[in-house]
């Protein structure tokens, strides 16, 4: 990520309406624990497990983003934008007792204000496809994935 990144977002989020009691900004080092407990406590072990290669995963996305209210890191998103075609979205998550309170829509939101033209592309758990629906998503079937770790 980049001081441009950095200014592109705040251009970007100056014009969204975002819900009033949060704030979103750009993913920093140090949000990394936080990370990797919302995604252990939601059953994603992957940056528990593999702490060096989430968070190089980390270090090379972008947009990665952070909810924040009163200090504590709420939700975040990580994804991926060639800025003209495809933005990919890796993870979105938010905490259990902030859903349903808009805080997943505006990631997503910000994720696509960045970068317009783009097309939002997701991989959903059966739990989420509702809500990607919801927000206008089409459904376009199944999702291919090959492990070499
Ligand atoms: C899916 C998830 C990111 C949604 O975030 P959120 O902050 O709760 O979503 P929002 O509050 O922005 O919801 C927007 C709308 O979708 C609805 N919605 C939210 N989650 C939903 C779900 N699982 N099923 C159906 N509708 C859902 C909300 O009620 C809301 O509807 P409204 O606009 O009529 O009020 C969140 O539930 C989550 O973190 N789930 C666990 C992790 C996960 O599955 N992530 C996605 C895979 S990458």
């Amino acid at each position: 990520m980049t001081s441009h990144h950095i200014s592109e977002l705040e251009h970007t989020l100056a014009q969204l309406n975002l819900p009033e009691d949060i704030a979103i900004r750009a993913w920093q080092e140090q949000d990394f624990p936080a990370i990797q407990r919302l995604s252990e406590a939601k059953g994603w072990p992957t940056p528990s497990r593999r702490p060096e290669d989430a968070l190089a995963g980390w270090r090379n996305s972008w947009p990665t983003l952070v909810a924040e209210a009163d200090g504590e890191v709420i939700g975040f998103v990580r994804a991926w934008s060639d800025k003209h075609i495809t933005t990919y979205i890796f993870e979105l998550l938010i905490v259990e007792q902030w859903r349903g309170r808009g805080v997943g829509s505006s990631l997503l939101d910000a994720c696509h204000a960045l970068y317009p033209r783009a097309r939002l592309e997701v991989s959903s758990t059966e739990h989420s496809s509702s809500f990607y629906r919801r927000y206008g998503f089409r459904d376009l079937g199944l999702t291919h994935r090959k492990s070499y770790v």
